[in-house]
Protein backbone atom coordinates (compact mmCIF):
# COMPACT_ATOMS: atom_id res chain seq x y z
CA UNK A 1 0.00 0.00 0.00
CA UNK A 2 1.21 3.05 -0.79
CA UNK A 3 2.25 5.86 2.09
CA UNK A 4 -1.35 6.82 3.29
CA UNK A 5 -0.19 10.20 4.10
CA UNK A 6 1.29 10.76 0.78
CA UNK A 7 -1.84 9.14 -1.00
CA UNK A 8 -4.97 10.86 0.14
CA UNK A 9 -6.59 12.44 -2.93
CA UNK A 10 -9.96 14.21 -1.47
CA UNK A 11 -11.42 13.66 -4.37
CA UNK A 12 -14.54 13.90 -5.46
CA UNK A 13 -15.85 11.00 -7.11
CA UNK A 14 -19.46 10.35 -8.52
CA UNK A 15 -21.42 7.33 -6.67
CA UNK A 16 -18.80 5.48 -5.83
CA UNK A 17 -17.87 1.34 -4.97
CA UNK A 18 -19.93 -0.11 -2.00
CA UNK A 19 -18.03 -1.98 0.48
CA UNK A 20 -16.66 -5.29 0.21
CA UNK A 21 -17.68 -8.56 2.31
CA UNK A 22 -14.81 -7.92 5.27
CA UNK A 23 -13.41 -4.72 3.86
CA UNK A 24 -14.70 -2.71 7.22
CA UNK A 25 -14.54 -4.38 10.34
CA UNK A 26 -16.82 -2.99 13.52
CA UNK A 27 -15.47 0.18 15.75
CA UNK A 28 -14.25 -1.47 19.19
CA UNK A 29 -14.42 0.55 21.64
CA UNK A 30 -13.21 -1.22 24.83
CA UNK A 31 -16.43 -3.50 25.04
CA UNK A 32 -17.97 -1.58 22.72
CA UNK A 33 -18.36 -2.94 19.03
CA UNK A 34 -20.08 -0.45 17.03
CA UNK A 35 -21.23 -1.41 13.38
CA UNK A 36 -21.37 0.13 11.07
CA UNK A 37 -18.30 2.22 11.98
CA UNK A 38 -20.14 5.33 12.44
CA UNK A 39 -20.45 7.44 14.80
CA UNK A 40 -22.83 10.74 14.80
CA UNK A 41 -20.66 13.71 16.14
CA UNK A 42 -21.24 15.56 19.34
CA UNK A 43 -23.28 18.79 18.26
CA UNK A 44 -24.00 21.39 20.74
CA UNK A 45 -27.89 22.77 20.06
CA UNK A 46 -28.47 19.93 17.90
CA UNK A 47 -27.44 15.96 18.70
CA UNK A 48 -30.15 16.13 21.94
CA UNK A 49 -32.37 12.33 22.46
CA UNK A 50 -34.86 13.72 20.17
CA UNK A 51 -32.50 13.71 17.09
CA UNK A 52 -29.83 11.03 18.15
CA UNK A 53 -32.85 8.90 18.48
CA UNK A 54 -33.99 10.00 14.83
CA UNK A 55 -30.82 8.96 13.11
CA UNK A 56 -30.72 5.95 15.50
CA UNK A 57 -34.07 4.52 13.87
CA UNK A 58 -32.82 5.28 10.38
CA UNK A 59 -29.66 3.61 10.56
CA UNK A 60 -26.86 2.05 13.11
CA UNK A 61 -23.83 2.89 14.64
CA UNK A 62 -22.76 5.03 17.54
CA UNK A 63 -25.18 8.29 18.69
CA UNK A 64 -23.36 11.04 20.93
CA UNK A 65 -24.85 13.47 23.10
CA UNK A 66 -23.97 17.39 22.41
CA UNK A 67 -21.43 18.24 24.94
CA UNK A 68 -22.66 18.54 28.52
CA UNK A 69 -20.61 20.45 30.67
CA UNK A 70 -18.91 18.99 34.02
CA UNK A 71 -20.18 22.28 36.04
CA UNK A 72 -23.41 22.40 35.03
CA UNK A 73 -24.35 18.66 35.36
CA UNK A 74 -22.68 18.49 38.85
CA UNK A 75 -24.62 21.32 40.42
CA UNK A 76 -28.52 19.41 38.64
CA UNK A 77 -28.50 22.62 36.38
CA UNK A 78 -32.07 21.71 35.39
CA UNK A 79 -31.36 22.66 31.04
CA UNK A 80 -27.83 20.62 31.65
CA UNK A 81 -29.66 17.48 32.78
CA UNK A 82 -32.35 17.64 30.05
CA UNK A 83 -29.41 17.56 27.01
CA UNK A 84 -27.79 14.85 29.26
CA UNK A 85 -31.16 13.32 28.88
CA UNK A 86 -31.50 9.58 27.50
CA UNK A 87 -34.11 6.61 27.21
CA UNK A 88 -34.32 3.08 28.04
CA UNK A 89 -34.37 2.25 24.68
CA UNK A 90 -30.96 4.59 23.78
CA UNK A 91 -28.51 1.59 24.23
CA UNK A 92 -25.17 2.08 23.25
CA UNK A 93 -25.66 5.21 25.43
CA UNK A 94 -23.41 7.67 24.42
CA UNK A 95 -22.53 11.25 26.12
CA UNK A 96 -19.56 14.12 25.57
CA UNK A 97 -18.16 15.74 28.37
CA UNK A 98 -16.41 19.02 28.92
CA UNK A 99 -14.21 20.46 31.81
CA UNK A 100 -10.98 21.46 32.00
CA UNK A 101 -10.81 20.50 35.97
CA UNK A 102 -9.96 16.37 36.76
CA UNK A 103 -11.80 16.60 40.36
CA UNK A 104 -14.80 17.84 38.08
CA UNK A 105 -14.34 15.12 35.69
CA UNK A 106 -13.74 12.41 37.95
CA UNK A 107 -17.06 13.14 39.31
CA UNK A 108 -19.14 13.65 36.55
CA UNK A 109 -17.52 10.25 34.65
CA UNK A 110 -18.48 8.24 38.29
CA UNK A 111 -22.47 10.10 38.03
CA UNK A 112 -22.49 9.06 34.24
CA UNK A 113 -21.07 5.16 35.11
CA UNK A 114 -23.78 4.99 38.04
CA UNK A 115 -26.28 5.72 35.07
CA UNK A 116 -25.28 2.87 32.96
CA UNK A 117 -23.74 5.12 30.33
CA UNK A 118 -21.87 2.73 28.11
CA UNK A 119 -19.36 5.31 25.97
CA UNK A 120 -17.82 8.87 27.32
CA UNK A 121 -16.39 11.05 25.06
CA UNK A 122 -14.22 14.46 26.13
CA UNK A 123 -14.37 17.51 24.13
CA UNK A 124 -11.02 18.62 23.49
CA UNK A 125 -11.72 20.90 20.58
CA UNK A 126 -13.95 23.82 21.02
CA UNK A 127 -12.71 26.88 19.47
CA UNK A 128 -14.92 29.25 21.07
CA UNK A 129 -12.56 32.65 22.05
CA UNK A 130 -14.23 32.86 25.55
CA UNK A 131 -13.14 29.13 26.15
CA UNK A 132 -9.41 29.15 24.83
CA UNK A 133 -8.73 32.46 26.40
CA UNK A 134 -8.87 30.51 29.71
CA UNK A 135 -6.70 28.05 28.35
CA UNK A 136 -9.64 25.33 27.61
CA UNK A 137 -11.21 23.67 24.79
CA UNK A 138 -8.84 23.36 21.94
CA UNK A 139 -6.28 24.95 24.17
CA UNK A 140 -5.95 22.07 26.30
CA UNK A 141 -3.94 19.80 23.75
CA UNK A 142 -1.41 22.47 23.54
CA UNK A 143 -0.11 20.46 26.39
CA UNK A 144 -0.01 17.10 26.72
CA UNK A 145 0.57 16.92 30.62
CA UNK A 146 -2.57 18.71 30.88
CA UNK A 147 -4.28 16.26 28.80
CA UNK A 148 -2.79 13.00 30.66
CA UNK A 149 -4.15 14.60 33.64
CA UNK A 150 -7.16 15.02 32.26
CA UNK A 151 -7.74 11.79 30.68
CA UNK A 152 -6.71 10.28 33.69
CA UNK A 153 -9.13 11.58 35.89
CA UNK A 154 -11.45 10.60 33.82
CA UNK A 155 -10.02 6.69 32.93
CA UNK A 156 -9.37 5.93 36.71
CA UNK A 157 -12.74 5.80 37.15
CA UNK A 158 -14.52 4.87 34.39
CA UNK A 159 -14.17 0.96 35.07
CA UNK A 160 -14.69 -0.71 31.41
CA UNK A 161 -16.79 2.04 30.37
CA UNK A 162 -14.43 3.74 27.55
CA UNK A 163 -13.41 6.91 27.25
CA UNK A 164 -12.40 8.50 24.16
CA UNK A 165 -11.18 12.39 23.03
CA UNK A 166 -11.93 14.14 20.25
CA UNK A 167 -9.50 17.23 19.19
CA UNK A 168 -8.67 19.49 16.07
CA UNK A 169 -5.48 19.38 14.42
CA UNK A 170 -4.31 22.06 16.44
CA UNK A 171 -4.74 26.21 17.04
CA UNK A 172 -2.93 27.36 13.97
CA UNK A 173 -0.79 25.67 11.65
CA UNK A 174 1.96 26.77 13.38
CA UNK A 175 0.64 25.68 16.70
CA UNK A 176 0.09 21.61 15.48
CA UNK A 177 -0.83 19.74 18.70
CA UNK A 178 -2.87 16.50 17.43
CA UNK A 179 0.12 14.15 17.51
CA UNK A 180 1.33 14.95 20.96
CA UNK A 181 -1.82 14.73 23.13
CA UNK A 182 -3.21 11.83 20.96
CA UNK A 183 0.70 10.20 22.30
CA UNK A 184 -0.34 11.43 26.15
CA UNK A 185 -4.26 10.54 25.97
CA UNK A 186 -3.26 6.87 24.86
CA UNK A 187 -0.79 6.20 27.53
CA UNK A 188 -3.56 7.28 29.48
CA UNK A 189 -6.07 4.24 28.36
CA UNK A 190 -8.42 5.71 25.85
CA UNK A 191 -10.23 3.44 23.74
CA UNK A 192 -10.41 5.85 20.70
CA UNK A 193 -8.82 9.07 19.24
CA UNK A 194 -11.02 11.60 17.07
CA UNK A 195 -9.96 14.19 15.34
CA UNK A 196 -11.37 17.05 13.05
CA UNK A 197 -9.01 17.52 10.33
CA UNK A 198 -8.99 21.52 10.92
CA UNK A 199 -7.52 23.88 13.72
CA UNK A 200 -8.91 25.93 15.43
CA UNK A 201 -8.18 28.92 13.89
CA UNK A 202 -10.20 27.17 10.98
CA UNK A 203 -13.20 26.42 12.52
CA UNK A 204 -15.50 25.12 10.10
CA UNK A 205 -13.78 26.59 6.80
CA UNK A 206 -12.04 25.40 3.90
CA UNK A 207 -11.84 21.65 3.16
CA UNK A 208 -10.88 19.03 6.44
CA UNK A 209 -7.11 17.90 6.40
CA UNK A 210 -7.66 13.90 6.07
CA UNK A 211 -4.25 13.82 5.58
CA UNK A 212 -3.65 14.47 9.10
CA UNK A 213 -6.38 11.53 9.96
CA UNK A 214 -3.80 9.33 8.35
CA UNK A 215 -0.93 10.89 9.98
CA UNK A 216 -3.01 10.00 13.51
CA UNK A 217 -3.49 6.38 12.47
CA UNK A 218 0.36 6.03 12.18
CA UNK A 219 0.86 7.94 15.76
CA UNK A 220 -1.79 5.63 17.66
CA UNK A 221 -2.24 2.10 18.03
CA UNK A 222 -6.04 2.72 19.37
CA UNK A 223 -8.92 3.42 17.45
CA UNK A 224 -9.02 6.84 14.88
CA UNK A 225 -12.22 7.96 14.24
CA UNK A 226 -12.10 10.40 11.28
CA UNK A 227 -13.87 13.43 10.98
CA UNK A 228 -14.34 16.37 8.63
CA UNK A 229 -16.67 16.69 5.35
CA UNK A 230 -18.40 13.53 5.22
CA UNK A 231 -21.51 14.86 3.31
CA UNK A 232 -22.63 11.37 1.41
CA UNK A 233 -22.38 7.99 2.47
CA UNK A 234 -19.17 7.80 0.01
CA UNK A 235 -17.11 9.73 1.72
CA UNK A 236 -17.50 7.95 4.46
CA UNK A 237 -15.85 4.90 2.68
CA UNK A 238 -13.28 7.13 0.83
CA UNK A 239 -12.23 8.55 4.37
CA UNK A 240 -12.17 5.33 5.76
CA UNK A 241 -10.02 3.43 2.55
CA UNK A 242 -7.53 6.98 1.83
CA UNK A 243 -6.75 7.60 5.63
CA UNK A 244 -7.00 3.60 7.08
CA UNK A 245 -8.83 5.24 9.87
CA UNK A 246 -11.22 2.84 11.67
CA UNK A 247 -14.10 4.62 11.53
CA UNK A 248 -16.11 7.88 10.77
CA UNK A 249 -17.71 10.69 12.65
CA UNK A 250 -20.67 12.59 10.70
CA UNK A 251 -21.12 16.34 11.74
CA UNK A 252 -22.78 18.95 9.65
CA UNK A 253 -23.95 16.52 6.72
CA UNK A 254 -26.71 14.88 8.81
CA UNK A 255 -28.29 18.11 9.64
CA UNK A 256 -31.46 17.83 8.33
CA UNK A 257 -30.58 14.79 6.30
CA UNK A 258 -30.78 11.82 9.23
CA UNK A 259 -31.55 9.32 6.20
CA UNK A 260 -27.64 9.86 6.06
CA UNK A 261 -27.34 6.93 8.66
CA UNK A 262 -29.33 4.93 6.57
CA UNK A 263 -27.20 5.26 3.52
CA UNK A 264 -24.48 4.54 5.58
CA UNK A 265 -25.61 1.32 7.20
CA UNK A 266 -26.66 0.29 3.39
CA UNK A 267 -23.03 0.81 1.72
CA UNK A 268 -21.40 -0.42 5.18
CA UNK A 269 -23.49 -3.52 4.44
CA UNK A 270 -22.35 -4.14 0.88
CA UNK A 271 -25.58 -2.41 -0.24
CA UNK A 272 -26.66 0.44 -3.02
CA UNK A 273 -27.64 3.67 -0.82
CA UNK A 274 -31.25 4.38 -1.27
CA UNK A 275 -32.40 7.67 -3.55
CA UNK A 276 -33.00 10.19 -1.94
CA UNK A 277 -36.24 11.33 -0.50
CA UNK A 278 -38.39 13.46 -2.17
CA UNK A 279 -40.45 16.64 -0.49
CA UNK A 280 -43.16 14.74 0.82
CA UNK A 281 -40.59 12.02 2.66
CA UNK A 282 -39.18 14.84 3.81
CA UNK A 283 -41.80 16.51 5.26
CA UNK A 284 -42.86 13.48 7.14
CA UNK A 285 -39.49 13.21 8.68
CA UNK A 286 -39.75 17.12 9.52
CA UNK A 287 -42.92 16.09 11.20
CA UNK A 288 -41.59 13.74 13.21
CA UNK A 289 -38.51 15.50 14.32
CA UNK A 290 -40.70 18.33 15.73
CA UNK A 291 -43.06 15.57 17.67
CA UNK A 292 -39.78 14.33 18.95
CA UNK A 293 -38.56 17.90 19.80
CA UNK A 294 -41.51 18.72 21.20
CA UNK A 295 -41.69 15.81 23.41
CA UNK A 296 -38.11 16.49 24.93
CA UNK A 297 -38.44 20.10 25.37
CA UNK A 298 -42.19 21.18 26.04
CA UNK A 299 -44.33 22.53 23.19
CA UNK A 300 -42.86 26.23 23.31
CA UNK A 301 -39.01 25.54 23.50
CA UNK A 302 -39.56 21.90 21.03
CA UNK A 303 -40.95 24.60 18.21
CA UNK A 304 -38.70 26.89 18.99
CA UNK A 305 -35.62 24.28 18.17
CA UNK A 306 -37.81 23.44 14.96
CA UNK A 307 -37.01 26.60 13.19
CA UNK A 308 -33.83 25.92 12.38
CA UNK A 309 -34.03 22.23 11.63
CA UNK A 310 -36.77 23.98 9.02
CA UNK A 311 -34.56 25.82 7.53
CA UNK A 312 -31.81 22.88 7.41
CA UNK A 313 -34.41 20.26 5.94
CA UNK A 314 -36.11 22.08 3.17
CA UNK A 315 -32.27 23.70 1.64
CA UNK A 316 -32.56 23.85 -1.94
CA UNK A 317 -36.17 22.78 -1.97
CA UNK A 318 -37.48 25.51 -4.54
CA UNK A 319 -40.88 24.99 -3.45
CA UNK A 320 -40.24 25.81 0.41
CA UNK A 321 -39.08 29.15 -0.53
CA UNK A 322 -42.68 30.18 -0.15
CA UNK A 323 -43.29 28.95 3.51
CA UNK A 324 -40.06 29.45 5.27
CA UNK A 325 -40.76 32.35 6.48
CA UNK A 326 -43.77 30.98 8.04
CA UNK A 327 -42.19 27.79 9.46
CA UNK A 328 -40.32 30.31 11.50
CA UNK A 329 -43.31 31.34 13.44
CA UNK A 330 -45.21 28.15 14.16
CA UNK A 331 -47.04 27.76 17.09
CA UNK A 332 -47.75 24.05 16.96
CA UNK A 333 -47.71 20.85 15.05
CA UNK A 334 -50.97 21.40 13.52
CA UNK A 335 -49.46 24.64 11.95
CA UNK A 336 -46.62 22.66 11.24
CA UNK A 337 -48.75 20.20 9.25
CA UNK A 338 -51.15 23.05 7.38
CA UNK A 339 -47.59 24.53 5.79
CA UNK A 340 -45.80 21.31 5.26
CA UNK A 341 -49.68 20.42 2.86
CA UNK A 342 -48.95 23.34 0.72
CA UNK A 343 -45.22 22.04 -0.53
CA UNK A 344 -45.38 19.64 -3.60
CA UNK A 345 -44.46 16.00 -2.45
CA UNK A 346 -43.13 15.26 -5.57
CA UNK A 347 -40.37 17.80 -5.29
CA UNK A 348 -36.97 15.53 -5.90
CA UNK A 349 -34.25 15.85 -3.67
CA UNK A 350 -32.21 18.97 -4.69
CA UNK A 351 -28.89 17.70 -5.81
CA UNK A 352 -27.23 20.82 -5.12
CA UNK A 353 -28.04 20.87 -1.09
CA UNK A 354 -25.66 17.43 -0.37
CA UNK A 355 -22.43 19.06 0.21
CA UNK A 356 -23.41 22.66 1.56
CA UNK A 357 -23.19 23.05 5.29
CA UNK A 358 -26.27 23.80 7.07
CA UNK A 359 -24.38 25.56 10.35
CA UNK A 360 -21.77 27.21 10.74
CA UNK A 361 -20.47 29.53 8.17
CA UNK A 362 -16.98 29.42 6.85
CA UNK A 363 -14.59 32.12 7.86
CA UNK A 364 -11.40 31.86 10.41
CA UNK A 365 -10.74 33.23 13.62
CA UNK A 366 -7.38 34.23 15.64
CA UNK A 367 -7.64 32.08 18.47
CA UNK A 368 -7.47 33.65 21.60
CA UNK A 369 -4.78 32.32 24.27
CA UNK A 370 -4.04 32.95 27.97
CA UNK A 371 -1.72 35.58 28.53
CA UNK A 372 2.00 33.37 28.80
CA UNK A 373 0.43 30.06 27.85
CA UNK A 374 3.17 28.79 25.38
CA UNK A 375 5.51 29.62 28.07
CA UNK A 376 5.48 26.24 29.77
CA UNK A 377 3.91 23.60 27.66
CA UNK A 378 5.10 21.26 29.99
CA UNK A 379 2.60 22.59 32.84
CA UNK A 380 -0.40 20.38 33.34
CA UNK A 381 -2.62 22.87 35.53
CA UNK A 382 -5.59 23.09 34.80
CA UNK A 383 -6.94 26.50 33.45
CA UNK A 384 -9.23 27.82 36.36
CA UNK A 385 -13.28 27.08 34.82
CA UNK A 386 -16.10 29.35 36.19
CA UNK A 387 -17.12 29.20 39.68
CA UNK A 388 -19.60 31.27 40.45
CA UNK A 389 -23.39 30.35 38.89
CA UNK A 390 -22.86 33.61 36.96
CA UNK A 391 -19.83 32.69 35.56
CA UNK A 392 -20.78 29.07 34.88
CA UNK A 393 -24.16 30.54 33.17
CA UNK A 394 -21.99 32.55 30.49
CA UNK A 395 -19.48 30.09 30.16
CA UNK A 396 -22.26 27.40 29.62
CA UNK A 397 -23.48 29.61 27.37
CA UNK A 398 -20.63 30.44 25.41
CA UNK A 399 -19.36 26.75 24.65
CA UNK A 400 -20.36 25.75 20.91
CA UNK A 401 -18.98 22.60 20.42
CA UNK A 402 -15.81 21.88 19.00
C1 LIG B 1 -23.79 23.10 15.29
C2 LIG B 1 -22.51 22.41 15.70
C3 LIG B 1 -22.27 22.15 17.04
C4 LIG B 1 -21.11 21.48 17.42
N1 LIG B 1 -20.92 21.14 18.72
C5 LIG B 1 -19.89 20.34 19.08
C6 LIG B 1 -19.79 19.81 20.39
O1 LIG B 1 -20.64 20.06 21.26
N2 LIG B 1 -18.72 19.02 20.68
C7 LIG B 1 -17.76 18.73 19.74
O2 LIG B 1 -16.81 18.01 20.05
N3 LIG B 1 -17.84 19.20 18.49
C8 LIG B 1 -18.90 19.97 18.14
N4 LIG B 1 -19.03 20.39 16.84
C9 LIG B 1 -18.04 19.95 15.85
C10 LIG B 1 -18.50 18.65 15.17
O3 LIG B 1 -18.60 17.60 16.12
C11 LIG B 1 -17.51 18.24 14.07
O4 LIG B 1 -16.25 18.05 14.65
C12 LIG B 1 -17.40 19.28 12.96
O5 LIG B 1 -18.67 19.73 12.56
C13 LIG B 1 -16.65 18.72 11.74
O6 LIG B 1 -17.34 17.66 11.16
P1 LIG B 1 -18.21 17.86 9.82
O7 LIG B 1 -17.28 18.42 8.76
O8 LIG B 1 -18.73 16.50 9.49
O9 LIG B 1 -19.28 18.84 10.15
C14 LIG B 1 -20.15 21.10 16.45
C15 LIG B 1 -20.40 21.38 15.10
C16 LIG B 1 -21.57 22.01 14.71
C17 LIG B 1 -21.82 22.24 13.24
Amino acid sequence: MADPVESVSQELGPAGQVAKAGEFQPLQLGPLAVWPPVVLAPMAGVTNLAFRSLCREQGAGLFVSEMITARGFLNGNRLTNLLASSDPSEKPRSVQVYSSDPIDLSEMVRALVDQGVDHIDLNLGCPVPKVTRTGGGSAIPLKPRLVARLVRAMTSVAGAVPVTIKMRKGISADLITFEDAARAAEEEGVAAIALHGRTAEELYSGQADWNSIARLKQTVAVPVLGNGDIWECWDALRMMRETGCDAVVVGRGCLGRPWLFRELAQVFDGREPDPPPNMGQVALVMRDHAARLTDLFGASTGLRHMRKWSTWYTKGFHGSAAIRGRLHLIESLAELDSLLSELDPDEPFPRSALRTSRAKRGGRQKVRLPEGYLDDLQDDTPPKGPHSPAEIAAHERALEGG
